[in-house]
C-alpha cells in the first residue's frame, strides 16, 4: 500500500520525463514492495518525503552490464525491443515489477502492464515479443499463430527462401526468482521496531507532515484546512509542477490505518480512502469471483472503468479517495459509484458522517461537499440486487491510459419479475465541470417498460436536461451530444440482453447486427510474424545481412547508456529556462524582469532587454533565464514581464492564410502531358474532392536537450547537444559567439529519438546556451520541458488537398491537385517540393499537374518529420485515387536526394579499430550497421570494432542525419576508409596469410604503415529544375505495400486495428532487425499521424496539446492483433551499400492503410443506412471523425429534438 509503514518504493532511471500536467513517464518505474506485492510507479510524481522508510530499486539496480543483467533486461534487448532506448528502462522495470508479482504472467497481464509505458520507435512488437517469453502459455499460443519463433518449425506457411530467427530465445537465461533482490531487512526491522511518530520534513518553500494516528491527522486539518491530503499525488502533483498551485503545507494520510482498511460485509464493500485503485481493482475481482453474478454489477462496472483508467503506474499510486474527492469531471469512478449508490464516511474533529455519493454532493450543492476540516474515510459500495443493472461508458481519444471525453454511469432496478422501471440513474462524466445527473429525464421513467418507445424518450429527455453549450472548450459539443444518446442506446441494449437472459420466453433473439454493440474491443497480446531472406552462400562470420542487436540495446535496458542529460554535472553549473511569447503576431514594446530570489544568477535582469521587436507565434523565444538550478531557473522566468502591442492580422489556419492571401514564394508546379486537354475530353469527373492532414508533434522521447561547456582557453566550447546535424549546431554557436568554428566542439553520442524533430531545432537553443555560457562563464544546461518542446519547436507541416480528377473506365486520365502547406512564419520551401515530387506516389497518370503552395501563419515554425511531406502528399493522392475506384491496391514509393559525407577509422596496435562517421545515432540503428560494414570490410569480428560518438572534432561539415540516408553515405564513407586501410595491410597479409588481424596490425605499426584512414564518400548527383520542371531528384525508389482491417464502433467512433501485413523493399538488408524496427515503429508512427494524433490550438493560437495527456500517441493498446513484416526477397539496388535501401521513413505513409481502412468500414455503416458512399474523412480518422461520419438518428438529434424514429 502506497506509503504504508515499511512500504518500499523502488524506481527506475533519475532523468525524470518533464511531463506535461499528464504523465506516464517512460524509461522510468517504481516499485513498492510491502508484503510482497510490487508496484510500478512514476518516479516524477512520487514526492521524496513520501519514500521515508520504503526501499527503491532502480533499472540499474536490477542488472547492470558489470555483474549481471537481469532476464528482462536480456530478453528486452535481445528481442530488438529498444532503439533509440529512452523508453527502454520503463518498459524494463514495468515489465520486471509484473514478474516480481507474477513470475509467469498472462499476456493479458503483460499488457496491462505495458499500457501506461509509451515508445515512439519500435511500435512496441518486438517489447511484447521479449516479454511474452516469460508467458507460461506462449510456446503453445505462438505455435497456432506462425509466430516469428516458429517459422523454422513451420515452413509450409512461408515462401521457399531460408528464413531464420530475429533471436534465440534459447540462449536466453532462465528467469530464477530466488535471484531477485529481497526486501531491505533493516527497513523491515525499522518498520516494526520504531515508535510511530509524526514525520515532518522542511523544504526550500514546503512543509510535509505524515501523522501517524486519525486524530492527529484531523487536529492537522483543523489546523491547515487548505493543506491538502496527498495521498498518490497524481493530481496535487501536477498541478503544483505544471500549473502554478502552490502549498505551503502538505499533509500525508498514508499512515493512517483507518484509511487503508477494506471491508467485506453481505451488503457491499468498505474501502479506505487511501487504497490505491489498482488494490481496488483486485479487491473488485475477487469479490466478483467469490459472490453471486448479480451482487456483483456495480463491481464489474467499476472493473470496466478500473482497465483503462490511467496506466498501471497511476493505478499502483492514485488512491480511491483522491479519484471522488476532487469531483473532477473526467473522473471514470464518480458516474459509476453515484449510479450505484455509494455512501462515504466522512470524519472531522466534530464527529463523523455518511454522505450520499450523489447529485448533490457531485455538484457541490448545499453542504453536501466537504468541509476544509473533513477527510474521506472509505468508501461504502453497496451489492447489487436482483433486477438491478449497472453499466458504465467511456470514450477516450485513446482506448487506453486516456482521459475520457464523455464517460456516464447508468442503474436501473425493476419491479421484481417485470421489466417496469423502479429506480433509475444517469450520470455523465466530461460534460460540465463536474460529473452531472440526468435524475429529472429517469425520474420521468419510473414505472415505463424498456422498450424501444421508452429509449427513444429518453434519450430526446436526456438531451433536453443536459445543454452542452454550442462551443466547448474542446469543440467536441455535437459529439459529445451523439455519445451521451449513444451511451444510452448500449445500455438500452445491455439490459434488453440481460432481461433476455432472466426470462428468456418473454423476450426475442436480439438482432445480430445489435449483438456487436454488446462487444467492447480488447486489447489482446498481439500476435506477430516477420519474414526475411538470408544469403545461404554468405559466410557465417560475416554480419552483413544478419539481425545483430542494437550495438547498445543492453545498456538501455540497464540504464548505463548515457543521453545528453545524464552527462554529468559539471562543477558550477547553470541552468537555462526560455521565456516565450504568449502572443501569436505582436511588437514587444518593453520588458522588464526584476528577480528578487534566492539562488538565482540575474542574468537579463534590466528593463526593456529584448532585441527581438516582434514576435510571430505564441511560443516563439524571447529571452532566457539562468540560475542555478533548472527549478530556480524555471520559477525566475515567471518574474520576466512583457508587455505586447497586437498587431494584425493573425493568421492560425490554412484557410485565413488564403482568406488573407499570405503565401510565401514560389509557388511550385509540376506538369506532364496536357491536363486542360484531356479535362475537355474526358467524361467521368470527380469534382471539388478535398482533404485535410493534420500537422503532428514528432514526441520524441528525449526532449530538446544541451549542455555547453566553456574550455577557458582560446574561445573553445564543447557543445553537448541531443541533434541529428551536429555541424549545424556547431555553425550556429561558432557565429552567435563570433568565434570561429574550429573553436566549438560539437559531440553527440546519442539521441533519444528525433523524426526530423532534431534537425536544426537543437541548433538554436545550443546558440542560446553557448551565448549564456559564454557570458557566464559556467557551463549551462537546458533541457525543454515537454510542454516547452510542443509548444515551441513545431512539427509536421498540416497540408490541405483539392484536386480534380478525370477518369473513364476506371483508368484516371487526368489529375489537377492543388495543395497548401501550412508552414508558419519561417518558410521550409523543400517540404513542398519534396511532396510535389513524391506527390503521383506509385502510379501513371498520362496529365498530372500538382501544384503546391506554403502559407504564412502564426504558428510555431514547423520543420522536417519523417517523411518529409511524402505523408501528407501522398494520403492526398491516395484520397482521390480512392475516391475514383472502390478497391485499389495501395503501394508507397519514396526516394531521396543524396549528399556526402565522410569517416575515420583508426586501428590500434592491439588489434581493435575506432570507427566514427557523421551519422548520429537516433535510435535507427545506424552505429549497429556501421560495425557490420566495418566488420564486413575489415574481415574482423564485431566484438573488434567500436564505434564512439559523433562529434565535429573527428568527422568534419556532416549533413544531418536525416531523410533515412545515414547508413547509405556513411556506409559507403566508412566502406572507403576500410578498403583504404586494407589495402595498406594487403603486403603484410599476403606475405603472412596465416597470420592473425593483430599480428598484421603490429607488424604494420612496426613498418610504419599509418594505420588511420578517412573516408568520403561525395553522394549522388540529383538535381531539379523547377522552371522546366525537369530533373533527376532522386536516385532510387522504396516500394512498400500494406494491407489493414479494421473494426470500428458505430456508436462511438472507436476503432480496433484488427490486422496488418506488410510486405516491403529493403533491397538486400544489411540488418533485418533494425530495418524490420524501423518499418514497425514508422508504421505505428504513420498510424498515429492519420487515426490518432491531433493538435488543437485556442482561439488565441496557443497550443493546446501540450502534453501526453492531450495528445495521444499510438500505444500497445494501438497496434495492430496481428502484425506481420515482409521483406521482399530478391530485391537488388546497385546504387547503394550491399544493394541495401534506405527504410526509416517510407513505411510511415503505409500506416494510412488504416486510415482508408477505416474509411471503408465508415463507408460500409453508411451503405447500410442509406448514405452516400463519398465524405469527407480527414487526417487524423479520431473517434469523432468516425462517429460523426457514421451519421444516424442519434448523430441527428439535436437539443430538444424528437428525431428518434
Ligand atoms: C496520467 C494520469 C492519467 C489519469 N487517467 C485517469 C482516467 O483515465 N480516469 C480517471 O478517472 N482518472 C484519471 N486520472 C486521475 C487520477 O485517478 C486521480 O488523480 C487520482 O485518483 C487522485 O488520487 P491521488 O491519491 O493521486 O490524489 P492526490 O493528488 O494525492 O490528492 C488529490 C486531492 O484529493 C484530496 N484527498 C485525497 N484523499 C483525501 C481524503 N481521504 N479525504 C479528503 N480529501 C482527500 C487531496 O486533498 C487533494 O486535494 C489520471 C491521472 C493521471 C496523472
Ligand atoms: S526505443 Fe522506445 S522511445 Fe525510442
Amino acid at each position: 500500500m502506497p506509503g504504508s509503514p515499511g512500504g518500499a518504493l523502488v524506481w527506475g532511471s533519475p532523468w525524470l520525463d518533464p511531463w506535461g500536467p499528464r504523465c506516464f513517464i517512460l524509461h522510468l518505474a517504481a516499485l513498492l514492495l510491502y508484503n510482497a506485492r510490487h508496484y510500478s510507479a512514476n518516479a516524477c510524481l512520487i514526492p521524496i518525503c513520501s519514500l521515508y522508510g520504503a526501499a527503491i530499486t532502480t533499472v540499474e539496480g536490477i542488472g547492470n552490464t558489470k555483474s549481471r543483467i537481469h532476464p528482462v533486461q536480456e530478453r528486452i534487448a535481445k528481442c530488438h525491443g529498444s532503439q533509440c532506448g529512452f523508453c527502454t528502462p520503463g518498459m524494463v522495470m514495468s515489465i520486471y515489477a509484473l514478474l516480481r508479482n507474477h513470475p509467469e504472467p498472462t499476456s493479458e497481464q503483460i499488457t496491462e502492464a505495458l499500457a501506461g509505458n509509451l515508445c515512439r520507435c519500435t511500435g512496441y512488437r518486438p517489447i511484447i515479443d521479449g516479454c511474452k517469453t516469460f508467458c507460461k502459455v506462449s510456446r503453445s499460443k505462438f505455435n497456432n499463430q506462425n509466430c516469428c519463433l516458429d517459422v523454422e518449425e513451420n515452413p509450409s506457411s512461408l515462401d521457399k527462401e531460408k528464413v531464420v530467427k530475429l533471436f534465440t530465445p534459447e540462449e536466453f537465461q532462465p528467469l530464477d526468482p530466488t535471484k531477485e533482490l529481497i526486501f531491505p531487512p533493516e527497513l523491515m526491522v525499522m518498520a516494526n521496531d520504531q515508535q510511530k511518530r509524526t514525520l515532518i520534513f522542511h523544504g526550500e518553500r514546503i512543509t510535509w507532515i505524515s501523522p501517524v494516528s486519525l486524530k492527529e491527522l484531523l487536529e492537522l486539518k483543523t489546523s491547515f484546512p487548505r493543506a491538502p491530503l496527498v495521498v498518490g499525488n497524481t493530481s496535487v502533483g501536477p498541478d503544483m509542477k505544471f500549473k502554478g498551485v502552490f502549498h505551503p503545507i502538505i499533509i500525508s494520510p498514508a499512515r493512517i490505518l483507518d484509511l487503508n482498511l477494506v471491508n467485506y460485509t453481505k451488503n457491499g464493500l468498505t474501502i479506505g480512502a487511501s487504497c490505491s485503485l489498482a488494490l481496488v481493482k483486485d479487491i473488485l475481482e475477487n469479490a466478483v469471483l467469490e459472490l453471486p453474478r448479480e451482487n456483483t454489477k456495480v463491481f464489474c462496472a467499476l472493473l470496466q472503468q478500473l482497465k483503462t483508467l490511467g496506466g498501471q503506474q497511476i493505478r499502483n499510486m492514485a488512491s480511491l479517495g483522491g479519484n471522488i474527492i476532487q469531483r473532477h469531471t473526467t473522473s471514470d469512478l464518480n458516474p459509476v459509484l453515484a449510479a450505484g449508490n455509494c455512501t462515504l464516511s466522512v470524519v472531522s474533529l466534530r464527529g463523523r458522517l455518511q454522505i450520499p455519493l450523489n447529485e448533490q454532493f457531485l455538484t457541490g450543492f448545499g453542504n453536501a461537499i466537504l468541509q476544509p476540516d473533513e477527510i474521506l474515510v472509505s468508501v461504502h459500495i453497496p451489492c447489487s440486487e436482483t433486477g438491478e443493472f449497472v453499466s458504465a461508458f467511456r470514450q477516450a481519444q485513446r482506448r487506453e491510459n486516456a482521459l475520457p471525453i464523455v464517460n456516464a454511469g447508468m442503474r436501473v432496478l425493476f419491479k421484481s419479475g417485470t421489466d417496469t422501471i423502479m429506480d433509475f440513474s444517469i450520470f455523465y462524466g466530461g460534460l460540465a465541470s463536474t460529473t452531472i445527473c440526468v435524475n429529472k429525464s429517469c425520474q420521468s421513467l419510473i414505472g415505463r417498460c424498456w422498450n424501444e418507445q421508452m429509449v427513444g424518450d429518453a434519450c430526446r429527455l436526456v438531451l433536453e436536461e443536459v445543454s452542452i453549450p454550442g462551443f466547448t472548450q474542446d469543440g467536441r459539443a455535437e459529439y459529445k451530444q451523439t455519445l451521451i444518446v449513444s451511451f444510452l442506446f448500449k445500455f438500452y441494449l445491455q439490459v434488453l440482453q440481460g432481461l433476455r437472459q432472466m426470462y428468456p420466453c418473454r423476450y426475442h433473439d436480439m438482432p445480430v447486427r445489435w449483438m456487436s454493440i454488446l462487444q467492447d474491443f480488447q486489447t489482446r497480446i498481439p500476435q506477430s510474424s516477420q519474414k526475411y531472406q538470408v544469403n545461404p552462400e554468405q559466410l557465417p562470420q560475416d554480419p552483413v545481412g544478419r539481425p545483430i542487436m542494437h550495438q547498445a540495446s543492453i545498456k538501455h535496458a540497464t540504464g548505463e547508456a548515457t543521453y545528453c542529460d545524464d552527462i554529468r554535472a559539471v562543477d558550477k553549473e547553470l541552468f537555462l529556462a526560455v521565456v516565450t511569447s504568449s502572443r501569436p503576431h505582436a511588437k514587444i514594446v518593453s520588458s522588464c524582469a526584476l528577480f528578487k530570489m534566492a539562488h538565482s544568477k540575474q542574468y537579463f535582469h534590466q528593463s526593456n532587454f529584448f532585441y527581438l521587436l516582434q514576435v510571430n507565434c505564441v511560443g516563439q523565444i524571447v529571452c532566457a533565464v539562468v540560475a542555478d538550478s533548472d527549478v530556480h531557473a524555471k520559477r525566475a522566468t515567471v518574474k520576466v514581464k512583457i508587455t505586447y502591442e497586437a498587431l494584425e492580422p493573425v493568421i492560425l489556419t490554412i484557410e485565413e492564410a488564403i482568406k488573407h492571401n499570405s503565401f510565401f514564394d514560389p509557388e511550385r508546379k509540376l506538369e506532364q502531358g496536357n491536363v486542360d486537354e484531356a479535362f475537355e475530353t474526358v467524361d467521368h469527373v470527380l469534382e471539388a474532392g478535398e482533404i485535410y492532414i493534420g500537422g503532428q508533434e514528432h514526441f520524441y522521447m528525449e526532449t530538446q536537450s544541451v549542455l555547453v561547456v566553456p574550455k577557458g582557453e582560446d574561445k573553445e566550447m564543447d557543445v553537448y547537444v541531443s541533434s541529428q546535424h551536429p555541424t549545424f549546431a556547431q555553425e550556429l554557436v561558432a557565429s552567435v559567439l563570433n568565434v570561429p568554428s574550429n573553436r566549438v566542439m560539437c559531440h553527440v553520442k546519442r539521441v533519444g529519438g528525433g523524426f526530423g524533430g532534431k534537425v536544426t531545432k537543437p541548433a538554436i537553443l545550443a546558440a542560446i546556451t553557448a551565448v549564456a555560457a559564454n557570458k557566464t562563464g559556467h557551463a549551462v544546461r537546458c533541457i525543454l520541458d515537454r510542454g516547452d518542446d510542443m509548444l515551441i519547436t513545431g512539427g509536421r507541416h498540416p497540408f490541405l488537398g483539392k484536386y480534380r480528377v478525370k477518369y473513364k473506365l476506371g483508368k484516371v486520365r487526368a489529375a489537377d491537385i492543388k495543395s497548401v502547406t501550412e508552414s508558419s512564419f519561417f518558410p521550409y520551401p523543400k517540404i513542398m517540393e519534396t511532396a510535389l515530387l513524391r506527390m503521383d506516389n506509385a502510379y501513371k497518370i498520362p496529365n498530372l499537374r500538382f501544384w503546391g503552395h506554403a502559407c504564412k501563419t502564426n504558428l510555431p515554425s514547423n520543420t522536417a518529420f519523417r517523411g518529409f511531406g511524402f505523408p501528407q502528399s501522398a494520403l492526398v493522392t491516395e484520397s482521390w485515387i480512392t475516391d475514383v475506384a472502390v478497391k485499389s491496391e495501395r503501394q508507397s514509393g519514396s526516394n531521396y536526394i543524396f549528399y556526402w559525407t565522410n569517416s575515420l577509422v583508426h586501428i590500434y596496435t592491439d588489434g581493435s579499430v575506432l570507427v566514427t562517421h557523421g551519422g548520429v545515432e537516433l535510435g535507427q540503428g545506424i552505429h549497429t550497421k556501421i560495425m557490420q560494414v566495418t566488420s564486413h570490410e575489415l574481415r574482423i569480428p564485431t566484438s573488434y570494432i567500436h564505434v564512439c560518438e559523433t562529434s565535429t572534432v573527428t568527422v568534419p561539415n556532416t549533413r544531418p542525419t536525416a531523410a533515412s540516408i545515414g547508413t547509405d553515405i556513411n556506409g559507403m564513407a566508412v566502406k572507403n576508409a576500410c578498403q583504404t586501410l586494407l589495402k595498406r595491410l594487403a603486403p603484410i597479409k599476403e606475405k603472412n596469410p596465416e597470420g592473425t588481424w593483430r599480428e598484421w596490425v603490429r607488424e604494420a605499426f612496426h613498418q610504419s604503415i599509418s594505420l588511420s584512414a578517412t573516408g568520403f564518400f561525395r553522394g549522388y548527383d540529383t538535381n531539379m529544375n523547377w522552371e522546366k520542371g525537369e530533373g533527376h531528384p532522386f536516385e532510387y525508389f522504396v516500394y512498400g505495400t500494406a494491407c489493414s482491417e479494421v473494426e470500428i464502433d458505430c456508436l462511438t467512433g472507436d476503432h480496433k486495428n484488427i490486422r496488418t501485413d506488410i510486405v516491403m523493399d529493403v533491397g538486400c538488408s544489411i540488418n533485418p532487425a533494425v530495418d524490420i524496427g524501423q518499418i514497425e515503429g514508422a508504421f505505428v508512427q504513420g498510424v498515429g499521424l492519420y487515426t490518432m494524433e491531433e493538435l488543437t490550438y485556442s482561439p488565441k493560437g496557443v497550443l493546446c496539446t501540450r502534453g501526453p495527456d492531450q495528445y495521444k500517441i499510438p500505444a500497445v493498446c494501438d497496434i495492430p492483433e496481428h502484425f506481420s513484416v515482409s521483406l521482399l526477397s530478391s530485391s537488388q539496388n546497385p546504387r547503394a551499400i550491399y544493394s541495401s535501401k534506405a527504410i526509416g521513413e517510407p513505411a510511415l505513409f503505409l500506416g494510412c492503410s488504416v486510415f482508408f481502412a477505416i474509411k471503408d468500414a465508415i463507408a460500409a455503416a453508411r451503405k447500410e443506412r442509406g448514405l452516400p458512399g463519398n465524405f469527407t474523412l480527414n487526417s487524423p480518422s479520431t473517434p469523432e471523425w468516425i462517429r460523426m461520419t457514421c451519421v444516424d438518428q442519434f448523430t441527428k438529434m439535436k437539443w430538444g429534438g424528437d428525431c428518434f424514429k
